[in-house]
Formats: structure tokens, sequence, C-alpha cells
């Protein structure tokens, strides 16, 4: 019997087999719980994804899930889109209450991923077997078609791959697709059986397109108060990367992004998860939810883990923690719990001399599920354990750390005791030596010095040994203690990937103190060098409003200087 859920463990169904239902989601139907996804179990250190079918589980308590089988097969027919060699990922499934079945929209496609369908299937139970009725495409909508798009989107209506669906309050349902050669998120209202698009279609008032040249996938939307939510994970094939968080007065939109629900050092890669979906966990106060995402192993997708991670919406937004086990009394209103008392060290390996990193720690307090630690009064990191390593302050910086006590459903403790590390003196250092207390990139995680396929980082001609490359729309925040005085760094797009343009920003302290004009790579990089005396927060930020594509902005020697003078 499983009775915590434990993200990112093997989770075994009552047979005792590891669950197989990837970029899946929930349905709830005669007081059951259906959980569809991608069986996997074939696909064993390959680089091929040997498609076996769709996978539905069936459960009343949401942690002890009996295999109902597959409930959409693999097909023997070579010429079949189900057929073993293809790609048939993130299945979703509907009841439609006016017809009485129920309605599956998958993501079919080859192995090349170059067919990029929408397949619809129904059946008359949940637990199937579903028959596909449909293979389709989306709407045409000439967004300027690349001259050689892989995807034929001119031809046969534009591309549908990862995907998920949603049933409004008001019986409307709607898919949420990435198309447009990954670029844009189109979200469609279904036709009354949900076996289709609404037709006529019509732009703005049927479907819609959103978060267009964000490269965004992953859709997990969500109603809650009247607001509608979606989560979304960058597009880095099976690497993890940043969630996002956006919001909407309607599901066609306007989307306006929230920012990234992680904090803290495993955010960048959301804690090596993927989001597939989210539901309402049941029984528990309205805001209660459960973010389920996938922990890929591309080497070995059979083995990829499952993370449900519960969280709470407070005043239209929330915060995303990874835990290593919780069950649903996380969501039951409490008090909030006192503060612990904060001990902190600075962390060595090898040697007394080269400090790796601090550790922190407190006692286990009553009534919490978890601690949030501040540096400098910037939530740096949390854990349901009671120490948190993080990395270095930057040298010479006394940096202030303290923790609160939380209960998801019950608030935040005061403040600890402050613990003040520090380590060396303030020196001429490079950025890309130091660690930021919040990083997001577009695309993938922060490199540094050498590009991620090992080139130089290279504006116009020359190459930069030392240089932060940031995909757009990057975000970096450096507590500087008020150690610092001065930052230096030459700003441009990377020369050896040219086409992305974007705007550079630095900001201390809430203040901007430089912006640049939109720079491209065949531009002139810009030198800086900024006054940033008894500056706390240095922000570094790098974005376009029209489109992330080839986005690589170069922050080149970027140095912070104890004086100004140095
Ligand atoms: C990321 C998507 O979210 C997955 O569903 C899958 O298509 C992989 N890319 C394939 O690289």
């Amino acid at each position: 019997m499983n009775t915590q859920f434990t993200p990112g463990d093997r989770w075994l169904d009552t047979a005792g087999q590891p669950i197989q239902a990837h970029g899946g989601a929930l349905l709830r139907h005669d007081n059951a719980w259906y959980w569809y996804g991608e069986d996997k179990s074939a696909h064993i250190n390959s680089k091929v994804t040997t498609v076996t079918g769709v996978s539905c589980y069936r459960s009343t308590d949401l942690l002890n899930w009996e295999d109902c089988g597959l409930c959409l097969a693999a097909e023997p027919d070579s010429a079949s889109p189900l057929h073993g060699s293809k790609i048939v990922e993130r299945p979703k499934v509907l009841f439609n209450a006016r017809t009485g079945k129920f309605v599956m929209w998958i993501h079919l496609d080859a192995s090349s991923y170059s067919f990029s369908h929408a397949g619809i299937a129904v059946a008359d139970r949940p637990e199937g077997p579903f028959k596909l009725i449909r293979v389709q495409r989306s709407f045409a909508y000439d967004y300027g078609y690349p001259a050689d798009d892989p995807r034929r989107q001119r031809e046969l209506g534009n591309a549908f791959l990862d995907m998920n669906l949603f049933l409004d309050d008001d019986g409307h349902a709607y898919v949420f697709h990435v198309s447009e050669n990954l670029l844009t998120l189109y979200i469609s209202q279904l036709s009354d059986d949900f076996t289709d698009y609404r037709r006529p279609e019509k732009l703005g008032v049927t479907w819609n397109r959103a978060l267009v040249n964000r490269l965004r996938e992953g859709p997990a939307p969500f109603k809650h108060d009247g607001h509608y939510y979606l989560f979304t994970s960058g597009c880095t094939f099976w690497d993890p990367n940043a969630t996002l968080l956006a919001r909407a007065p309607h599901p066609l939109g306007p989307w306006e992004n929230l920012g990234d629900p992680f904090i803290g050092p495993g955010a960048i890669h959301s804690h090596r998860s993927q989001p597939t979906s989210v539901f309402a966990m049941p029984g528990a106060p309205a805001g209660s939810f459960v973010f389920m995402a996938d922990r890929w192993t591309p080497r070995e997708l059979r083995d990829t883990r499952h993370i449900w991670l519960p969280f709470v919406m407070r005043e239209g937004t929330t915060t995303l923690d990874f835990r290593r086990q919780w069950d649903a009394s996380i969501f039951n209103p409490k008090p909030a719990p006192t503060a612990p008392a904060l001990r902190g060290a600075l962390r060595y390996t090898n040697s007394v001399f080269n400090p790796v990193g601090v550790r922190l720690e407190w006692q286990q307090m009553p009534g919490a599920d978890g601690y949030r630690v501040y540096a400098d009064g910037v939530a740096a990191g949390f854990t349901d354990d009671t120490f948190l390593e993080l990395p270095l302050p930057l040298p010479g910086v006394n940096q202030a750390y303290t923790v609160r006590a939380e209960a998801l459903a019950g608030g935040q403790s005061p403040d600890s005791n402050a613990v003040i590390l520090r380590f060396g003196k303030p020196r001429p250092c490079h950025l890309s030596d130091c660690e930021p207390v919040r990083s997001l990139t577009g695309f993938g995680e922060l490199v540094k010095d050498r590009a991620w396929d090992g080139e130089a980082l290279r504006l116009c001609d020359r190459d930069y040994a030392k240089a932060l490359l940031a995909h757009i729309d990057s975000d970096f925040v450096y507590l500087l203690g008020g150690a610092y005085a001065r930052f230096t760094a030459t700003i441009g797009l990377h020369a050896h990937r040219p086409g992305g343009q974007a705007y550079f920003s630095v900001e201390a302290d809430g203040r901007d103190l430089f912006r640049s004009e939109l720079l491209s790579a065949t531009g002139q990089p810009v030198v800086l060098d900024l006054p940033i005396v008894g500056v706390r927060r240095l922000r570094l930020r790098a974005w376009n409003p029209e489109t992330i594509g080839s986005g690589h902005a170069i922050w080149a020697d970027p140095v912070i200087h104890p004086s100004l003078t140095a």
C-alpha cells in the first residue's frame, strides 16, 4: 500500500510494477480516478521512442493505482500513426456528458517529429478500448512559415505537438497545443462532442495564439477563483528546464506571464521535471492543487519518474516547491508554525582554504511541512528537510541568511535569527565564477565561459574566455551585500549563432542602471562600466518581446570590482 506521495521515487502500481503513465493527466469519473499516460515500458537504452500505447490506471485514493492495461494500443500496420515506430505522446481524456463518450486527444508524430498531428479517439468506458476516429493538424495560420519548414505547415495546417485538454465549469472544453515550429501555443475550443475543434474556426473567438514566439511546451492549465492559469516548460527535448506560470481572464487569453514558480538551486531545471497536468485535490479547501510532472530519463524512458507536488493558490499566484514526501493532509488548514533556530557554516570538501558552499541547519518545527531560506531577504531555497546547502556568497559579502518554517495550508513563521557568513575579501571577480541567487533563461541552463557545444563565446569577431551566455528571456540576480563599487561587461549576441536580437538591462536594487537598444550579433557590442556602490541586488536581464528564437545573449567579461578604480 502506498501511503505517501514520494516524488521522484519509483511509483509502483497495485501489482508491484512501475507506473507507466508519462506525459499524462487524470480524469475523475463515477467516484474513481483514471490516470492516462504514455506507456514507455519498451524504451530501454535506446535512441528510438518505441510506442507501446496509452496506458490507463484506476484509483480511488490517488496513491494506489490498478493497471487497467492499454486503452489505446500500438498497431502492427506500419502505415498506422499508432505503429510502434512512431510517436504517441501526452494523451488526455475528457468525458463528454452530452454523448456519454470518453474522448482522448493525443499528439501523434513521426520519429523525426515532422508529422505533428492530433489524434482523437473515443471510448464507451473510461478504461477503453479507445478507437482512433480522426487524425488532423491544427488551423492554418501563416505566421511566416520558414521556407524550409520541416513540418509542411502551409500544406498540412499548423503543427500539433505537446498538448493538454481543459474542461471549463460552463461545459466548454479546450485543447492547448504547441504549434508554429514549437514557437507558439494554440488554444482552441472544442466542438460540442469534444471530437474536433469548434468550427468554423475564428481567430480570437474560437481559438487563439498564446505565449507567441516564447517556445513553451508541456502545457498544464487549471482554473482558480475565476482566473485561468497555465504552467509551461521551456523546449529542450527531454532535458528539464525552468517552469513558467501564466494567468488569463479567459482560456483564450490574453495570457500574462507570472514568472518562475520554483525558487533556489533546482529552479532552473524545475527539480529535473517537466509539467504535464494539474488537478484540484478532492476534499481539500479551494485553491489546493497538485502539479503533475515527468522526470524524463532520455536513455531509458521507461524509467521516467513521476513528480507530483502539492501547491496552494494565494493572491492570484503560487510557488512550486519540491518535497520528498507528502500526503493529502498537507492541505488541511493549520496555524503558522513558530520560527526555528538557524545555524550555518561554510562548507568545505578538499581544502580548508577553499569553501565550496554554505550549509544551513535548523530543527524540525511542530506543524511545519517545509522551510524557506532567505539570503539578504531574497527567497533562496526551499526544503522539507532540516538543512539546505546553497552556493557560496560572493567574495567578501557578509551574507545574512534566515529561515522561516512553513505550513503549506497555514502560512509562514516569522524570520529565524540571522546567520551571517562570509569568505574572503571583496576582489574583482567574474560573474561566471559566481552563483546568482535567482536565475532564469528562456531555453536551458545558464552557460558559463564556453558555449553548450564547446565553441568559444564570441561577440563580433572576438572570443571571450570569461562570459555568461543566457538564452533570452533571461533574468539573473546576484547578491552583492553592498561590497562592490563597479560593474563592467561587454554585451551583445553570440556571433557563432547569429540571428537573434535582444534588449539588455542592468538593475540595482530595483533601479534601472542601464537599458540597451535592441542588439544583434551583427552590430557592435556595447561596453558597460556602471557604478554599483552600496548595491545589494544586481539584476541582469536580456529579453525580446517579439521572439526568443536564437536569442543567445552574452555578458562578456562580466566583472564586479570592489572599488571604482580597480
Ligand atoms: C519535450 C516534450 O515535452 C515531450 O513530450 C517530448 O516530445 C520530448 N520533448 C521529445 O524530445
